[in-house]
C-alpha cells in the first residue's frame, strides 16, 4: 500500500478532523491536542499526519510535501492554489463578515479603511460593490482595529460571535459561509489514484455523505 501523507493545522478544528479520520478507520493513537509533536503515524494504514500553519496546508499540499490537506475555505478564497477541492468536511463551520460599530454605513464613506487577515478577499468584495478601500492587512486580533481608530471596519471569522460582543461590535454584512474542506494534490492524484480515491471515500463514508 502506498503511503499518504495528510496536513492539517492545530487548533479549533483539528480534534473534528481527527474524529473524521477515526470514522475512516485511521487512528493516531499518540495524538494529543495539548502535545507539541507535529508529525504522527498509522503504519497500519500507512498514513502519515503532520501539522503545519493553517495558511500553509495548501502550499504543502501544492508542492507534494503532503498528498492530502485539511484546511478552511477561507484559506482557499484568500489564497488560491493549484490543487483539488474535493469534499466539504462540515466541520470548522463559521462565516466571513464585514463587522464594526453599529450604524456604520459601509457605502456612504469616500474611503473605508478595513484591517482584515484576508485583503485579498476584502479587495474583491468591495470592488465589487463598488466603494474604494484602504486594505490594512493584519495577523490576528482584528477586532482591534475600529476600536483603536485604525479601522472603519475589519472582515474576519464569525463563529460564535462571542469576539465581536465582547468588543462591542456587530456585523454589518455577510461575505460567505466557511468551512474545512479536503484538498488533495494533482500529481498525487494521478498517481496514487486509487489509494487516494479509497481514502477519500472512506471519509465521505465516515461524513455520511453518499457516494
Ligand atoms: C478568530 C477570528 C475572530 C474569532 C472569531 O480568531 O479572527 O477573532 O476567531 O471567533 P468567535 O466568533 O467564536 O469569537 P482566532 O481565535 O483565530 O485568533 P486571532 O485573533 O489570533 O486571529
Amino acid at each position: 500500500m502506498e503511503r499518504i501523507t495528510i496536513a492539517m493545522a492545530k487548533g479549533r478544528t483539528a480534534n473534528d478532523a481527527i474524529t473524521l479520520l477515526e470514522n475512516a478507520d485511521i487512528l493516531f493513537s499518540d495524538f494529543n491536542e495539548k502535545g507539541r509533536k507535529l508529525i504522527f503515524v498509522d503504519d497500519e494504514r500507512q498514513v502519515n499526519l503532520i501539522f503545519v500553519k493553517a495558511v500553509d496546508v495548501p502550499t504543502y499540499v501544492e508542492n507534494g510535501a503532503a498528498d492530502i490537506g485539511v484546511v478552511g475555505k477561507d484559506v482557499m478564497l484568500e489564497s488560491p492554489k493549484d490543487v483539488y477541492e474535493l469534499v466539504d468536511l462540515g466541520i470548522g463551520k463559521c462565516k466571513m463578515s464585514v463587522a464594526g460599530f453599529s450604524g456604520t454605513e459601509i457605502s456612504r464613506l469616500p474611503q473605508l479603511t478595513v484591517a482584515s487577515k484576508y485583503p485579498n478577499v476584502t479587495q474583491s468584495f468591495f470592488d465589487e460593490k463598488g466603494i474604494r478601500t484602504k486594505i490594512i492587512k493584519l495577523n490576528g486580533s482584528i477586532e482591534l482595529a475600529p476600536l483603536i481608530g485604525m479601522a472603519d471596519v475589519i472582515v474576519d471569522i464569525v463563529e460564535t460571535g462571542t469576539t465581536l460582543k465582547e468588543n462591542g461590535l456587530v456585523i454589518l454584512e455577510d461575505i460567505t459561509d466557511i468551512s474545512a474542506r479536503l484538498i488533495v494534490n494533482k500529481a498525487s492524484y494521478a498517481i496514487k489514484t486509487e489509494r487516494i480515491q479509497q481514502f477519500v471515500e472512506n471519509v465521505k463514508r465516515g461524513l455520511g455523505v453518499c457516494t
